[in-house]
């Protein structure tokens, strides 16, 4: 008899093996669903605080001249053309600051690189795209430092500064060192959960043409495997994404840097440890009817010599 009950569970496990394939390898390579990062940060303000130099006294103690006198002549240019403005001029700033400094406009950490690049049509527009400009080497178990990226950038490019006359504190990198160590942890997850969904894709089948309880339980033991994986994976990077936000907008607003969670990923993730999840379900189902059955059989094996309608109703209940 074929059971086709088995080709839902099968759908759920195709949909969830490209959906935690697409988790790992979003983002891999220059503007390959770019959107669907971990984390992004915003760096189109990064050394705005060197505008108000009184808010922080270090920062403007080794403050260097040639940026101050870039925003200076930049601010008297924009106040000759539009007098007083001041959100056309943060405008201006946020949309030219990065490029004067010659670092991106954002940076973005996905499972096995990272990637910057600029915002289309620019850095103030609501709902700007992300034109990828680069993106780094793909590795397995990749740790996201912007710092050094950022710190590079910064001294090639023609200010002659680094990261600390800014004011990039520790706590800053702090925040994404924390998410690293984790970030290892979920790259053995994901690489085991997509194994599991893989193979379910193989065992559902079997399941189709052959009714076996043997079959049934290996079937809800990968489905369940996969859905544990991707489970904890999808709860890691939900707290620790908040956590690293949270972590650096304390100290980055600061200095005009902005991190933002990546809302897309979190989508697709809980997508598929949802759809493995059902497919557990259904396999817990079929496994609990398959058991039921097999006990009715049981019970009826010791009475020979009677035929099982004498004694057992049609739902294979004794008759009264
Ligand atoms: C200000 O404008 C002048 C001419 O329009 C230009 O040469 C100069 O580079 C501008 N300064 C800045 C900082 O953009
Ligand atoms: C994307 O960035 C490149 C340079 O980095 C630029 O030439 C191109 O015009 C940008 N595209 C958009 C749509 O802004
Ligand atoms: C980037 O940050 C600046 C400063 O807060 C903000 O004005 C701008 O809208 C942000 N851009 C995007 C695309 O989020
Ligand atoms: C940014 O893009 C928006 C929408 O395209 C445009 O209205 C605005 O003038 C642009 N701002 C700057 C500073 O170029
Ligand atoms: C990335 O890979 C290319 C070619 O494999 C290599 O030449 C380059 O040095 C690598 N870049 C980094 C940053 O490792
Ligand atoms: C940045 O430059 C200052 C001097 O300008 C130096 O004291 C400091 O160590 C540098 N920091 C880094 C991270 O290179």
């Amino acid at each position: 008899m074929i059971r086709l009950t088995a080709l839902f569970p099968l759908a759920c496990a195709i949909t969830a093996f490209v959906l935690s394939m697409l988790c790992l390898f979003a983002g891999s390579k220059k503007g390959f669903m770019e959107e669907y990062h971990i984390v992004t940060l915003n760096t189109s303000t990064l050394g705005y605080n060197v505008l108000k130099p009184s808010t922080t006294s270090t920062a403007s103690a080794s403050q260097p001249t040639s940026l101050t006198s870039w925003i200076t002549g930049e601010i008297q240019n924009i106040t000759s053309i539009i007098e007083g403005d001041l959100t056309t001029i943060e405008n201006d700033i946020a949309n030219k600051l990065a490029r004067e400094l010659g670092i991106q406009e954002w940076y973005s950490l996905h499972m096995m690189d990272m990637c910057e690049g600029s915002y289309a049509p620019n850095a103030t527009s609501k709902g700007a795209g992300f034109n990828t400009t680069e993106c780094s080497n793909r590795t397995a178990m990749y740790h996201f430092n912007p710092t050094a990226t950022i710190n590079h950038e910064l001294e090639v490019g023609g200010l002659n500064i680094n990261i600390s006359d800014i004011g990039w504190s520790n706590t800053i990198q702090g925040g994404i060192n924390d998410l690293n160590a984790a970030l290892d942890a979920t790259f053995v997850l994901y690489c085991i959960g997509i194994g599991a969904s893989g193979l379910a894709i193989l065992t559902a089948p079997v399941s189709i043409f052959l009714e076996s309880k043997l079959i049934t339980f290996a079937n809800l033991a990968i489905a369940f495997l996969a859905f544990l994986c991707l489970a904890i994976d999808s709860i890691i990077i939900t707290v620790l994404e908040h956590q690293m936000v949270n972590d650096i907008n304390k100290d980055g607003n600061k200095i005009g840097l902005y991190a933002y969670k990546g809302g897309k990923f979190l989508a697709l993730t809980w997508s598929a440890t949802a759809l493995m999840l059902l497919a557990s379900c259904t396999w817990v189902v079929e496994f609990w009817l398959r058991w039921r059955q097999v006990r009715r059989e049981y019970t009826e094996k010791p009475l020979v010599g009677r035929t099982s309608q004498d004694t057992f109703d049609a739902r294979g209940y004794p008759k009264m």
